[in-house]
C-alpha cells in the first residue's frame, strides 16, 4: 500500500517533499513509508534525501503539569488566604509537590514560609508553567527564555525526528517489476532469460562468513600453553609418533615390567607390527643391567628383564615416552662432543634445556565424563646441572601462576621414573576447594645415568592434561562434548578466544599474566577489549603495532559477530559494534582494576619513540 501510495504520487507529482506530512495525509505509518522508501532508493527507483527536525517534546513530568497544573500552583491553591499551618499543608498535598511547589512559590514570592505557619503573599497566580507546557503540546514556538527555563526544570527534551524527501530515481517505474536474482537451468530451458530483468550485484553487500576455518577449544588453549611455554624459554619436542616401543614408553622411564601399567588393561598394544625393530643396543644393555641389579648407587629390582617386553609396541600411555628419547638424544650429543674433544679441547660445556611437548596419549579405560581413552599432555622439563626440588618448586610456580593459579600445593607421590616426585594443587576460586592439576618430579638417576648424561645432571618435569583445564576454562563438564563423534559442531564453530588466567587475575595482575608482553622502559603497550556487560579481554602487543591488532581483530571476529570497524574513533582506540578497543601504554608499577575509572583515565599516548 505504503509503495503502491509513492509510486503513484511520484507519476502525477516531481517530488514528496516530506515523508512526516506523505504519511499524516495518507494516513499510512510513517515507519512504514520509510521502509518503503529505503527498499525503493535501494532499487534506485526514487531518490530520497534526508530530513531531520528537532522538536520540543514534554517529559513524563511535563505531561503531568501540563494536565494537573505546576506543583507551585497546586501548592498555592492548597493554602487558604487565612493561611495554613506547615504541617497540615504537608498532610494536603504530594511530597513531590510540596518540595518542588515550595521552592518554586518561595522563588515566586507568593507564599511565606514561615517555621510553623504558611501564608499567601498574593491573592492570585498565574500557572505561566503549565501554559507553556501547554503550548509546547500545540507545536507552539516559545522564546528562548521559556524553553531554557523549562529545560532546566527537566519538563521538556528536544526529540529528533527523522524523513525523506522524494524525487523519481534513474529505475523509477510506477511499479516496480520483480527482477530476477538468479540465471536457473529452467530460464536456460525455456530461453526466457532473454526478456528476463536481472538484478544488480550489490558489492558492497557483506559476505557470508567462512564456514571453515574454526579453531576447537582445546587447540585454543594449547596454543595459549604454548606461548607460554615459549615466554618462559622452552623449546618444543617432536612428538610424531602415537606408535612407541614399550622400551621408551616404560623401561627406560625405569619402570618394571612387571608394573601394572603395562598390563593390556592399561595399555593399547599393537598387533601389527607387534613390536620394533631397532632400538639402541648398548642403551639396552645398560637399562637391562639397571632393572636387574641396579647401579649408580641403587639396588634395581632384581629381576630378570626380558628384551620381548621391551620390544613390545603400544599407543604411547605418556608424552613423558617422548622426553625419554629426547634426553637420550641429548646425552648421545654430550657423549660425542665429549669424545671429539678428548681430555685436551674443552670445546662446549654441556648445555642446560628446556623443552616442553602437548600432544596426543591413549590409555586402556573405560570411557565415562571426565575420562576418554585417548587425551592430550602437556609436559615440561628442564634439564641442568644441580637442580633441586626447589627448582621444580619455582618452576611450577612460574607456569601455573601464567595460567591464572598462582596458589599451589604440594603432595608427596610416586612414580617408578621420579624420585621425589610431587602431585600439584591448586585452588579453584569457582569450586571452593583444592583441585590435582598434575603430577611432577625428578627423574631418577637410575633413569638418566644409563642414558650417559654427566653425573651432576638432574632433570625436573611435570605433565598436566589439557583437557581438563579447557573444561573448566570453556565450561563443559562431559568430555565427550567436547571431544570425539558427539561433539557438537556448533561448539567449534562458536567458542571464544582463550585468554589463559583471566578468571583468577584482576587489573594488572591479569595483563601481565597474559600473552608476550612487550615492555619498555616499565611500559606495557596492551591491547584491550571492554564488552558491554564488563568483561574484559585482551592482549599486549609485540613490537609490531599493526600487525598485532589486525591479528587480535580477526581473533575476535568469532565473539563480537563481523562488524568490527577499524576506523579509529578515539585517539589510538578502534570501536566495533559491541565493545571498545583500544590501545593502552600501562605503567606496570602501578595496580589498578583493569574497570576502575583510574585505571582508564590512567590511558595516556603511547610512547611513541619506543615503539616501532
Ligand atoms: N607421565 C606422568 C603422567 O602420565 C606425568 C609426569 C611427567 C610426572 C613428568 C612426572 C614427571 O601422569
Amino acid at each position: 500500500m505504503a509503495e503502491e501510495a509513492i509510486l503513484g504520487h511520484l507519476e502525477k507529482n516531481v517530488e514528496i517533499s516530506d515523508s512526516g506530512d506523505f504519511a499524516s495525509q495518507s494516513g499510512i505509518d510513517h515507519n512504514e513509508i520509510v521502509n518503503v522508501i529505503k527498499s525503493l532508493h535501494g532499487f534506485r527507483l526514487v531518490d530520497a534525501q534526508d530530513i531531520k527536525r528537532e522538536k520540543w517534546v514534554l517529559t513524563d513530568e511535563g505531561k503531568l503539569y501540563a494536565a494537573a497544573g505546576s506543583p507551585e500552583v497546586q501548592l498555592f491553591l492548597a493554602v487558604p488566604p487565612e493561611g495554613i499551618s506547615r504541617e497540615e499543608l504537608q498532610r494536603k498535598v504530594d511530597p513531590s509537590v510540596y518540595k518542588i511547589g515550595c521552592s518554586q512559590a518561595i522563588k515566586n514570592k507568593w507564599l511565606e514560609i514561615g517555621k510553623q505557619q504558611v501564608s499567601r503573599k498574593v491573592q492570585q497566580v498565574e500557572d505561566t508553567a503549565k501554559d507553556l507546557l501547554t503550548r509546547i503540546q500545540n507545536e507552539e514556538a516559545l522564546s528562548q527564555a521559556d524553553i531554557d527555563a523549562l529545560k532546566r526544570r527537566k519538563l521538556i527534551a528536544l526529540q529528533t525526528w527523522k524523513g525523506y524527501s522524494v524525487r523519481k530515481g534513474p529505475n523509477y517505474a510506477p511499479k516496480r517489476k520483480k527482477v530476477a536474482t538468479d540465471l536457473t537451468r529452467e530460464n536456460l530451458q525455456r530461453g526466457d532469460w532473454k526478456e528476463l530483468e536481472f538484478k544488480e550485484y550489490n558489492f558492497n553487500a557483506k559476505g557470508q562468513s567462512a564456514e571453515g576455518g574454526h579453531l576447537h577449544p582445546l587447540l585454543k588453549v594449547r596454543r595459549q600453553l604454548q606461548m607460554i611455554f615459549l615466554q618462559m624459554g622452552f623449546e618444543e619436542m617432536p612428538t610424531n609418533n602415537f606408535v612407541e616401543s614399550s622400551f621408551w614408553n616404560f623401561d627406560a622411564l625405569f619402570q618394571p615390567q612387571q608394573h601394572p601399567a603395562r598390563d593390556s588393561h592399561d595399555t593399547f598394544f599393537l598387533q601389527a607390527p607387534s613390536t620394533t625393530k631397532m632400538l639402541p643396543e648398548d642403551y639396552v644393555e645398560r637399562v637391562k643391567h639397571v632393572h636387574e641389579h641396579g647401579g649408580y648407587g641403587s639396588r634395581g629390582y632384581g629381576y630378570d628383564w626380558k628384551r620381548e617386553e621391551a620390544n613390545k609396541n603400544l599407543l604411547r600411555t605418556h608424552t613423558t615416552a617422548v622426553s625419554s628419547r629426547m634426553l637420550y638424544l641429548l646425552a648421545q650429543v654430550e657423549k660425542f662432543l665429549r669424545f671429539i674433544r678428548g681430555d685436551v679441547y674443552e670445546l662446549k660445556p654441556f648445555a642446560p634445556k628446556k623443552y616442553y611437548s602437548i600432544d596426543r596419549v591413549f590409555r586402556n579405560e573405560a570411557v565415562d565424563r571426565t575420562h576418554l581413552a585417548e587425551f592430550h599432555q602437556i609436559e615440561g622439563l628442564v634439564c641442568d646441572r644441580g637442580l633441586t626440588l626447589g627448582d621444580l618448586i619455582g618452576v611450577l610456580q612460574d607456569f601455573f601462576s601464567r595460567l591464572g593459579m598462582s596458589q599451589l600445593r604440594f603432595k608427596p607421590a610416586y612414580n617408578p621414573y621420579t624420585e621425589p616426585s610431587m602431585e600439584i594443587f591448586s585452588y579453584h576460586e569457582g569450586l571452593k576447594k583444592w583441585v590435582e592439576i598434575g603430577n611432577s618430579g625428578m627423574f631418577r638417576p637410575e633413569m638418566l645415568l644409563p642414558m650417559g648424561l654427566p653425573e651432576d645432571v638432574r632433570v625436573i618435569a611435570w605433565g598436566l592434561s589439557l583437557e581438563r583445564p579447557t573444561m573448566i576454562l570453556y565450561g563443559v563438564d562431559n568430555i565427550r562434548d567436547l571431544f570425539g563423534h558427539k561433539v557438537d559442531l556448533g561448539l567449534i564453530k562458536r567458542n571464544p578466544i582463550c585468554r589463559l588466567g583471566i578468571e583468577q587475575l584482576t587489573g594488572l595482575d591479569w595483563l601481565l599474566g597474559c600473552a608476550p608482553i612487550g615492555l619498555f622502559d616499565n611500559w606495557v603497550l596492551y591491547l584491550f577489549a571492554r564488552r558491554s556487560d564488563h568483561t574484559a579481554f585482551g592482549g599486549p602487543l609485540g613490537r609490531d603495532l599493526g600487525k598485532g591488532l589486525k591479528c587480535f581483530l580477526v581473533e575476535m571476529r568469532d565473539i563480537l559477530g563481523r562488524k568490527i570497524s577499524t576506523s579509529p574513533s578515539t585517539g589510538a582506540g578502534f570501536s566495533c559494534m559491541k565493545c571498545r578497543i583500544g590501545l593502552v601504554p600501562v605503567q606496570t608499577s602501578t595496580r589498578l582494576p583493569l574497570h576502575s575509572k583510574e585505571f582508564l583515565n590512567r590511558r595516556q599516548p603511547p610512547p611513541t619513540t619506543k615503539i616501532r
